[in-house]
């Protein structure tokens, strides 16, 4: 952590639940888009690879399809993907900030995983673009052009094995990558909510051979699978009317394809919740932790049936609501998450904000004015009558009280500037008609004093 130290600063009290609603709207944006982007990616490479083999066009162009509406725009993956992600991250370093985990650098390292991933996905999408572009060209220059021994069709054709190759190398290599990134992101999130482990786990490998991680990742994966077949029905068939030149044929691949990962994801996604819910340490549980997850589990059953009635009757009408639904189940679940995290935190959380609040009073003394003003002239005048450092006199002893202000000037100025009853065992204290900065370098002084001795 000590890496962190240096450029996180320490949330205060009111940032902690800003930091975490922060979280949750990070991830948020995230949770949902890269649940696309692995089911997409893992989707499209394998119609892609079957399409290639067997010479069927409708299967390279499903692939192509998937990728391209499913990671929606180039854009989307700065604001859905790479953005999100990095802050999740700084939120996780906020609220781990004193923590000893090596949680923060293996999601630093999830992270990187993350962005490179999205890069080659998007290249992958973009190898499709090109290859249609050429075909298009190769339809308009005619067969002539493909038989002529020109130098210029050579290059055009050595461009088009190039972007061949890299269209399948690309897209395996994003998939694999974004993958791993999950693996590893479900891993630190399963050590993040378990401060037992924080001590002893130092290494990747206990990340990667935890039942911990290996069960969020499942859960995480199949949800990814409702995600992603809820969203090609959706796009394909749903919004803004479907996609163009639909046909019969092309319909029941999708549907078929579609329809059988969501409706098996739909089945697996309960089962790997219940299982990663079992390894979730005491710490983290609370009644509102199990409150969320059987929320979660009811619109998973109903999710599930409304899947189950789409692929049964080949019905698609659903779409919308299918989609909305696993909008809302994404988000029950992200909250029960961060509420189980927050659970597992509670002691950390305690001490950032203690030197949050130590930062804050630093910060706050070094705006207390007191320039051109003797404090010790003050005392002697004004104070000396009444109290000393070691003894009490007619006021307690300096040595006695001032330690309770616990370095805070601004409280001890307060105090000084306008006394209020405080020690039954005194008489108040007189107003000594002070004025604000005579007040502020008197408990500055005072302070000083003090904590010296
Ligand atoms: C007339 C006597 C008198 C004078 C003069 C006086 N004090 Fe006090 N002071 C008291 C008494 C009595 C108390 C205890 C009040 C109580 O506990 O409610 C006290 C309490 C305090 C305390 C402790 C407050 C606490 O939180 O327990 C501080 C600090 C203090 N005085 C600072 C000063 C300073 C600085 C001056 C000079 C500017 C000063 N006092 C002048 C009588 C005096």
């Amino acid at each position: 952590m000590n890496v962190f130290d240096e450029f996180v600063i320490p949330a205060s009290a009111n940032h902690v639940l800003l930091v975490k609603y922060m979280l949750i709207i990070s991830l948020l944006l995230f949770i949902p888009y890269t649940c696309m982007m692995l089911g997409a990616s893992f989707i499209s490479t394998y119609y892609n690879k079957k399409g290639k083999n067997e010479g069927n066009n409708l299967y390279l162009r499903f692939a192509k399809d998937i990728i391209e509406k499913l990671s929606i725009a180039p854009s989307a993956e700065l604001a859905l993907g790479s953005i999100p992600v990095i802050s999740a991250f700084f939120a996780y370093a906020q609220l781990l900030y004193t923590a000893k985990t090596i949680t923060m650098s293996m999601m630093a390292l999830a992270v990187v995983l993350f962005i490179v991933s999205f890069v080659f996905l998007y290249k992958y999408r973009n190898t499709f673009r090109l290859g249609s572009v050429l075909h298009s060209l190769r339809k308009i220059a005619g067969k002539d052009a493909l038989e002529s021994t020109d130098e210029n069709v050579k290059h055009v054709e050595e461009f088009e094995e190039s972007v061949e190759s890299s269209n399948s190398s690309t897209g395996n290599a994003g998939k694999w990558l974004l993958l791993t990134a999950v693996y590893i992101f479900a891993g630190t999130m399963a050590l993040a909510s378990n401060p037992d482990r924080w001590a002893s786990v130092n290494n990747v490998l206990q990340i990667i051979f935890s039942m911990q991680t290996l069960f969020n990742f499942l859960a995480f994966a199949s949800l990814a699978g409702i995600v992603t077949g809820g969203a090609i029905i959706f796009y394909f068939f749903s919004w803004n009317g479907g996609i163009e030149d639909m046909t019969d044929e092309y319909s029941a691949l999708v549907k078929k394809a579609a329809g059988s990962v969501a409706l098996w994801s739909g089945i697996l996604f309960p089962l790997f919740l219940m299982i990663s819910y079992a390894y979730l340490p005491a710490v983290a549980q609370s009644p509102g932790v199990f409150f969320y997850m059987v929320v979660v589990l009811i619109i998973s059953l109903i999710l599930g049936s409304f899947i189950y009635s789409m692929v049964k009757n080949s019905d698609t009408s659903s779409a919308t609501t299918v989609f909305v639904l696993i909008i809302v189940l994404i988000t029950v679940n992200i909250i029960k998450d961060q509420a189980a995290f927050g659970n597992a935190i509670h002691e950390n959380t305690i001490e950032i904000t203690k030197i949050a609040e130590e930062h804050e009073k630093e910060a706050r003394n070094k705006t207390v004015s007191t320039t051109g003003i003797d404090a010790e002239a003050i005392f002697t005048q004004k104070c000396s009558a009444c109290h000393k450092f070691d003894v009490k006199v007619v006021g307690p002893a300096y040595n006695q009280t001032v330690p309770k202000y616990n370095g805070d000037v601004q409280k001890l100025a307060d105090y000084i500037f306008n006394p209020q009853k405080i020690d039954p065992a005194f008489p108040p204290m007189p107003n000594q008609g002070l004025k604000k900065k005579e007040a502020n370098a008197m408990a500055k002084w005072l302070i000083d004093k003090v904590g010296k001795k």
